[in-house]
């Protein structure tokens, strides 16, 4: 039989790397109890955000209308992703890196963009959540018939030591790190995150940063806690994980969501209040975790910078920063960086 010329090859344009996710519920245990049990004010780091119902949740999040976030960096994808891929490319061919690529919708404009510069294309995303990351793979090379994806399923620090693995000297690395996920680290741990990334690249690789801009602790505060009630379903959402995975017995209607913007630090801080005196029991822990009427465990930072910090930023890192698109209303800033001299 003579072989049909679409013929699916798709399974041969995909590798999937589970990096560790069996160690993941471990480290949820350790980081629950570090921050539930020992630290002086109650914590939860946000990557345990990302459960299956998380990752949906976090997509809802992006078509709120008070989240511009995602609306703003699109639509300087829409506008400058040739213009980005060629100041990225310079001429040469590009190997697509993304850190934290959730769904990829954004990546396809800059996909299509290197598609118009070179014939192929491989692109390496890096995500916590196992399903997002197959479901984003299959559409893309469902619609991209000239990519390939090496997707690596697992935190950062997993992920890092291994994406060398796909760097070759014809090849420019052109990392993704967009949607503010740099926010979502305190100043120090960008810094020593951008560090870590630098030291995985070569000298002229690029770092594409999405940063959210300084604004009006109004418009902050809003896209953080939403009319809907979407952003407190997906705070909330962590105590629901918590229950499921370590068999605790949050009263999750006995929480409730914060949002708000500190000035000084220039972040917004999401919150779970306990709304009464109450003790939980986590049984996988063998713990029992008190809570005053009040009481918050905070759950997440995002970072807000202006232009002159994110300049700091790429030197203090080992990069020099090259370029800034803003959208129109200049809510939201697209960064590359260019890595410098080893
Ligand atoms: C993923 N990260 C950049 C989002 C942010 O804006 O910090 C997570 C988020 N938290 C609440 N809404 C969205």
């Amino acid at each position: 039989m003579i072989p049909h010329p679409t013929s699916d090859d798709k399974g041969e344009r995909l590798r999937v790397h589970d990096l560790a996710v069996e160690q993941v519920r471990d480290r949820l245990a350790d980081d629950v109890r570090r921050g539930l049990c020992s630290a002086a004010r109650k914590f939860l780091p946000p990557k345990y955000f990302y459960d299956e119902l998380g990752s949906q949740l976090f997509e809802a999040i992006c078509l709120l209308p008070e989240y511009y976030l995602t609306r703003a960096e699109s639509e300087i994808f829409a506008r400058c992703s040739d213009e980005i891929a060629g100041a990225a490319a310079q001429g040469s061919a590009v190997t697509l890196f993304e850190l934290g690529s959730g769904s990829a919708s954004k990546t396809r404009r800059v996909i299509e963009a290197l598609l118009r510069r070179q014939r192929r294309l491989l692109y390496v995303p890096v995500d916590i959540s196992t399903p997002a990351l197959e479901e984003s793979a299959h559409a893309l090379l469902q619609d991209y018939p000239a990519l390939a994806v090496t997707a690596y399923a697992g935190d950062y620090d997993a992920a890092l030591p291994r994406l060398g693995e796909n760097l070759d000297d014809a090849v420019r690395a052109l990392v993704l790190f967009l949607g503010s996920n740099i926010g979502n680290f305190d100043r120090g741990e960008a810094r020593d995150f951008l560090r870590r990334v630098r030291r995985v690249l070569r000298a002229g690789d690029r770092l594409l940063v999405g940063a959210d801009l300084k604004k009006d602790p109004a418009v902050l505060e809003a896209a953080y806690d939403d009319a809907l009630g979407v952003t407190a379903a997906f705070n909330l959402n962590l105590l629901a994980r918590i229950n499921r995975e370590l068999q605790a017995d949050f009263h999750v209607r006995a929480f409730r969501h914060v949002a708000l913007y500190d000035e000084r630090e220039g972040r917004v801080e999401m919150h779970l209040e306990s709304t009464r005196t109450q003790t939980v029991r986590i049984h996988a822990l063998d713990l029992d975790v008190h809570f005053g009427a009040g009481e918050r465990i905070h759950t997440e930072n995002s970072y807000k910078y202006d232009l002159a910090e994110l300049s700091a930023l790429a030197a203090a890192t080992g990069f020099e920063s090259a370029r800034t698109w803003l959208d129109t209303s200049e809510r939201f800033s697209s960064n590359l960086f260019v890595a410098g001299g080893d």
